[in-house]
């Protein structure tokens, strides 16, 4: 059975299919990769809860997706049991090494030093993901860790067919991984692009994994593996010690809840400010109608709640292991009406105007997420990171552990931009062991009738894309509808209005422009969103990709 399992599942991807016939389990899972899919069902088809198929996936895009996250990375899994109501957040972020310091990405002058934070060795953070795995098996799984990783684990040693979006971000990043021949040597062909559909395998990474899955977290964090990062980087330039690696450890926490207009929202916690960001703008959002507003003032005033979403961001969320956040504050509905009080429906208020100052002690676009329900409402929201697209473009030699550049998502300078154009202050500084904070929005919306599980990468605009989705579901439209709104997104800094093409007609760009909003269309289409649906009377799925990536969608009937 089996064997036909997987087989149906092959030949449905190759077809564009969406439905899977599967023994016993009645589960969606949508991912960015159809391999990391089909992992997943492979992996509840030998008897796997949700859990152990989030193991799965996690493992699968690591392979097949080395752009977007890895072994070398990051992440957050919300999760939801629904035998006994237990919901937590494993937050797998990466730490900033002991060795680092507020002042490390700027020159003798104090002004930063280009790309430092974004490129080799000395951007890399301690990963967490291997950690995360581990932990996400052994505490919520069914399946040794062993057996969930083995489709990833053969992925890298067979190979796997490289796609289009592939390509396009490798080439993005081409110039710098050919710095590096150890990258070079995985990824590229001769130091050139290889051909469309050629077949990538990852023989360093099998290994890796295979030590991480007989191991557990020993495999990676300490022994040959850990000595190989930390001496590739050193000679990188980075300043890893083997402390680093024995002392990572991911934390479990509460995850952030709000309400709006009848529906329940669960989402990340700091160290991610999404769930925070999310919550405060549907709060500040569910004092209008935004049904019966005309387009113009209702993009409007979605924008306006982004601009003060970010900028409470911008002044107060870090690592809530080191700051102390005012999280009641900012999530409380009086402290949103407040907000709203100064929005005006007619005119924007620039971003300059918003009072509080960044605190002046120190302080491109790859990611992937997948979303996964089943029929009783056992879910996982993941999204998973190195950063930018193949990270830091370090590879320790003979591991095949593509390392993160997440150390750019610190505030090096108060004030100045990150990589997504984002500010921050002292809550966002660099400091030894501290994570640094993330945009990362794995979230599950719940109303009488239906459990949806969404997230997306994108950097900076993951917060306005979970938000753009979570009010489409507020309208009543399922997961096909939510991955594919046409996106627009406003952070506070800079005070601009970013849009996809097509996302704003000329009669709202005209409407926008006259209230004072400066506009910009994006280059290109972002995000990458994965979500998935429970009809909690019907006990139906549904699962959609989005068609701006090469993701798979599917459900699974037994
Ligand atoms: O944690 C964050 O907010 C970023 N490092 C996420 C980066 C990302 O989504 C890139 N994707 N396109």
């Amino acid at each position: 059975m089996l064997k036909k399992t997987y087989a149906a599942i092959i030949l449905l991807a190759v077809f564009w299919q969406s439905q899977v016939y599967a023994d016993g389990h009645k589960v969606a899972i949508a991912s960015a990769h159809p391999l990391a899919t089909a992992a997943g069902f492979e992996i509840l088809d030998k008897g796997g809860n949700v859990f152990d198929a989030a193991v799965a996936v996690s493992g699968a895009l690591a392979v097949v997706e080395p752009s977007g996250s890895g072994l070398g990375g990051g992440a957050y899994w919300l999760l939801h049991r629904e035998k006994d109501g237990k919901e937590t957040l494993i937050d797998g972020r990466e730490k900033a090494p002991l060795a680092s310091h507020k002042s490390m990405y700027l020159d003798k002058k104090g002004h930063i030093v280009p790309r430092l934070s974004l490129d080799g060795a000395l951007a890399a953070a301690i990963p967490g993901m291997p950690a995360g795995l581990v932990h996400l098996s052994e505490k919520y799984g069914k399946l040794p860790l062993a057996e969930s990783l083995a489709p990833a684990i053969r992925y890298a040693r067979t190979g796997f067919a490289i796609g289009e979006r592939y390509l396009k971000l490798l080439k993005f990043r081409a110039e710098l991984i050919n710095k590096y021949p150890q990258t070079a040597g995985i990824f590229l062909d001769n130091g050139k692009l290889p051909k469309l559909y050629s077949i990538l395998k990852q023989p360093d990474l099998a290994k890796t994994l295979t030590q991480l899955a007989d191991s557990g977290r020993d495999g990676f964090y300490s022994g040959n593996i850990a000595d190989k990062l930390v001496n590739a980087i050193q000679k990188g330039g980075g300043i890893w010690t083997k402390e680093d690696l024995e002392s990572y450890q991911v934390v479990e926490r509460e995850p952030v809840r709000g309400q709006y207009k009848g529906i329940k929202i669960t989402s990340t916690a700091p160290s991610s400010s999404g769930g925070i960001a999310l919550i405060e703008a549907l709060n500040i959002l569910s004092g209008y109608d935004l049904q019966e507003a005309d387009e113009i003032t209702r993009k409007h005033l979605i924008t306006e709640a982004m601009r003060r979403a970010y900028h409470d961001r911008t002044l107060y969320l870090g690592d809530a292991d080191f700051i102390d956040i005012p999280v009641k504050r900012l999530l409380n509905e009086d402290y949103a009406a407040g907000l709203r009080s100064s929005i005006r429906q007619d005119k924007a208020l620039p971003s300059n105007m918003l009072s509080g100052e960044i605190q002046k002690q120190p302080e491109g676009t790859n990611t992937t997420h997948f979303s996964i329900i089943d029929e009783e409402g056992n879910r996982v929201a993941a999204t998973l990171s190195i950063n930018f697209p193949f990270g830091s473009g370090f590879v320790a030699a003979g591991t095949g552990v593509l390392l993160n550049d997440e150390m750019d998502d610190f505030a090096s300078l108060p004030g100045a931009m990150n990589g997504y154009g984002l500010v921050g202050g002292a809550a966002n500084a660099i400091a030894p062991g501290k994570r640094m904070l993330s945009s990362m929005t794995p979230t599950f919306l719940e109303n009488d009738s239906s459990i949806a599980v969404l997230g997306t990468p994108g950097g900076s605009r993951i917060i306005s894309m979970v938000l753009l989705a979570a009010l489409d579901f507020a309208k009543g439209n399922g997961p096909d509808s939510w991955v594919q709104v046409p996106r627009f997104h406003h952070q506070f800094m800079p005070d601009v209005i970013e849009y996809e093409k097509g996302a704003l007609t000329g009669s709202e760009l005209k409407g926008l422009a006259a209230m004072g909003h400066q506009l910009k269309a994006a280059r290109y289409p972002y995000g990458d969103m994965q979500a998935v649906l429970l009809n909690k009377k019907a006990k139906t799925l549904e699962a959609a990709s989005d068609k701006r990536g090469e993701g798979r969608a599917m459900v699974s009937y037994p």
